[in-house]
């Protein structure tokens, strides 16, 4: 790999925390604020509930069996997002006059190819800064992008979103993208201290454009989180062999069973991870272990569900002032878009 030298995307203050880690891609440099990844993941398993954060699902095998899900049919938001875009993306990017793109846990960025065509289109060019944790991911999208659209300077982030939206230069008129009702995943206090920290790394001339999933009937949101093939059920149960990975853990596949529901006091998906038996989970590494009891669970993921006009309202709290929304017919998924209020 060539010498890269740092984009100027970057503001002054965090460019040193990058380094290349492979062509036009970045990672974080975790090592450097002597982060010990484990940790983390230790205390939400020692919780009770017992629980994960969404990012563990996303190594090589979950970043594939998500693009798997993504065309299931069982899956409606995938395809019911990307038709909004299909049709709004020339809306949008006439709103959003910006030089920048961002996205926030882009996988592939399959959806967002509507939204640079537009850029490209309308301004002749600029970049584009997918940030996932996921780096197999981002070497595909880096790959679409640069064949589809040669005058798109890319900068792949490889990193956590905080990281990721901290490192963009405030002064750089920039829209964040964060598609999928990803956004779903956060629990309360994660979803909180995600806006405000966007929002506090947002400069005055930004956009936030962000796809969410609607409340809807249980049954259809119940298949779309439980397909006939099992496919959502091998991705949740995943998770294990990549704790497992992390930390020497010795979560065993055989001895487990996926369960979800909708809880809709919570306005959730909920998705455990069920023991099928009595068992011992040991974490050597840091001298750890809990009984893991029969029919006793570990709630590996959450998707919530919105209501927009509710979500509009919040989003105001933190100076984000929407702009637009767009839906399908069925508004079965709608697409926000604010614009960060200089009063704030
Ligand atoms: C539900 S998928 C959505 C992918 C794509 N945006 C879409 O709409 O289809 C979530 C993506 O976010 C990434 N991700 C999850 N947690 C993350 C985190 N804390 N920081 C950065 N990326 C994260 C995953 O690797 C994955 O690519």
């Amino acid at each position: 790999m060539k010498k890269q030298s740092r984009p100027s995307i970057f503001s002054s203050a965090q460019r040193d925390l990058w380094r290349a880690v492979d062509s036009s891609i970045w990672t974080f440099d975790a090592d450097r604020l002597r982060r010990d990844p484990a940790l983390p993941v230790l205390q939400t398993l020692l919780d009770q509930p017992r629980w994960l954060e969404a990012h563990h699902l996303y190594d090589e095998t979950g970043s594939k069996l998500f693009e798997t899900i993504c065309e299931l049919p069982e899956y409606y938001l995938t395809r019911t997002e990307s038709a909004i875009l299909a049709q709004k993306a020339e809306e949008i990017i006439r709103i959003a006059q910006v030089d920048c793109i961002v996205e926030l846990g882009a996988g592939t960025s399959q959806k967002t190819l509507y939204l640079l065509k537009e850029q490209t289109r309308q301004r002749r060019g600029g970049t584009f800064a997918p940030i996932d944790v996921s780096l197999s991911s981002l070497k595909v999208a880096r790959d679409a992008v640069k064949k589809q659209f040669p005058r798109l300077t890319f900068h792949g982030l490889h990193g956590k979103y905080q990281d990721g939206i901290a490192a963009i230069d405030k002064d750089l008129p920039t829209l964040f993208v964060f598609l999928g009702s990803t956004v779903g995943n956060f629990n309360h206090s994660e979803l909180i201290g995600f806006f405000q920290h966007l929002s506090d790394s947002m400069g005055p001339r930004d956009f936030f454009l962000l796809g969410v999933d609607r409340v809807k009937k249980r049954e259809l949101l119940e298949k779309a989180y439980n397909d006939a093939q099992g496919v959502t059920a091998k991705f949740i149960l995943n998770v294990f062999a990549n704790v497992n990975r992390l930390m020497g853990a010795n979560f065993d596949s055989r001895k487990m069973r996926y369960h979800s529901w909708y809880n809709p006091e919570w306005q959730q998906i909920e998705m455990y991870a069920v023991s099928t038996a009595a068992q011992e989970i040991r974490f050597p590494s840091h001298a750890a272990s809990f009984s893991w009891p029969k029919d006793d669970r570990i709630l590996v993921e959450i998707s919530r569900k919105f209501d927009p006009a509710r979500l509009q309202q919040q989003l105001q709290w933190f100076g984000l002032k929407p702009v637009a929304h767009f839906t399908d017919p069925k508004e079965w998924f709608s697409l926000l878009l604010f614009h960060k209020s200089s009063s704030s």
